[in-house]
């Protein structure tokens, strides 16, 4: 108890103060998250712990400390009080994606204990070396970028781009040389950034049967960590409206279409504007007497 005059002193302004951390900390699935949470001094002897649960009122404790720094661990989770530094640390392992929830680190005393939530979230193991689009789409004949990004020190390793709905089976269309240079084969090309940590896939002259899924690969030892992208192709802009447009002419359907529309826009402004405002300002030029007259006869 003689602890905590001192510290009720300091911690008049806001009680939250007592206990900080992150306020959110991701894992990927299978691996492992670390937490630290930082205590004012004063606080070293108390026991500190792990609690899941959206509201901290029924939180579930996960494990606690025993009021020293030994460490303490139960099943995937363990806690670790250092008392020099102020910092208590939690580390989850063997992630799951059901673990994805809010947590808090707390300190247990008489009273209301101390405690701050701290969401953790858990993504797919793939995700958290390499991100990317899911879908990414280019016209018939144009093109299309997709850009995949990886976590730091997957710099040096060969990026790649493959192609099937089976990543282990899928086709490997251009691999990066683990350098920054730029590789193209055929109508495929990658370049790895390294100092952004994203590599960029260019596919040119898009033919409908290009339509597939796609992978975003980075090659090592083991399973290859890769993101699957869906690649849609999709016609020169072409509206739907006709139900027996052959291909021929829907090859020449949207270029007149769009001369139609914009002669359609020409006339919406040339001719139709100024003939309703003309329209417009003539009711209201036929109006305007009237109304006058009507004020002078209220008046009188
Ligand atoms: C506690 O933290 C201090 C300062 O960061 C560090 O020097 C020390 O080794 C840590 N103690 C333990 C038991 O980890």
């Amino acid at each position: 108890m003689w602890l905590l005059p001192p510290l009720l002193l300091l911690l008049v302004p806001g009680s939250l103060a007592v206990i900080t951390g992150p306020e959110e900390v991701t894992g990927p699935e299978q691996g492992s998250l670390t937490v630290q949470c930082h205590y004012v001094p004063g606080w070293e002897p108390y026991v500190k712990y792990w609690c899941r649960g959206a509201e901290w009122s029924n939180c579930n404790i996960f494990v606690r400390t025993t009021g020293s720094e030994w460490g303490v661990k139960e099943d995937r989770v363990s806690i670790k009080d250092n008392q020099t530094s102020h910092t208590f640390t939690v580390t989850m392992e063997k992630l799951r994606q059901e673990d994805t929830d809010t947590y808090w680190c707390g300190i247990e005393k008489s009273g209301s204990d101390h405690g701050i939530p701290v969401k953790v979230a858990v993504g797919p193991g793939s995700l958290a070396v390499i991100t990317g689009p899911e879908e990414a789409s280019g016209p018939e004949r144009g093109s299309l970028t997709v850009q995949c990004h990886y976590v730091p020190e997957w710099e040096p390793y060969v990026k790649y781009w493959c192609q099937g709905a089976y990543f282990s089976i899928c086709r490997v269309l251009v691999r990066t040389t683990g350098s920054e240079q730029g590789v193209k084969e055929d109508r495929v090309s990658i370049k790895d950034d390294q100092t952004s940590h994203t590599f960029t896939v260019t596919m040119e002259k898009l033919r409908p049967q290009d339509a597939d899924t796609y992978w975003c690969g980075i090659e090592r030892a083991g399973a290859d960590p890769a993101v699957p992208v869906n690649v849609a192709i999709g016609p020169v802009p072409v509206s739907t409206e006709g139900p027996t447009s052959s291909p021929t002419v829907s090859g020449l359907h949207p270029d007149g279409r769009s001369l139609l529309s914009s002669i359609h826009f020409l006339l919406l402004i040339l001719l139709k504007v100024p003939l309703f405002l003309s329209m417009l300002s003539a009711i209201l030029w036929v109006n305007r007497p009237q109304q006058a007259t009507c004020g002078q006869t209220r008046s009188n």
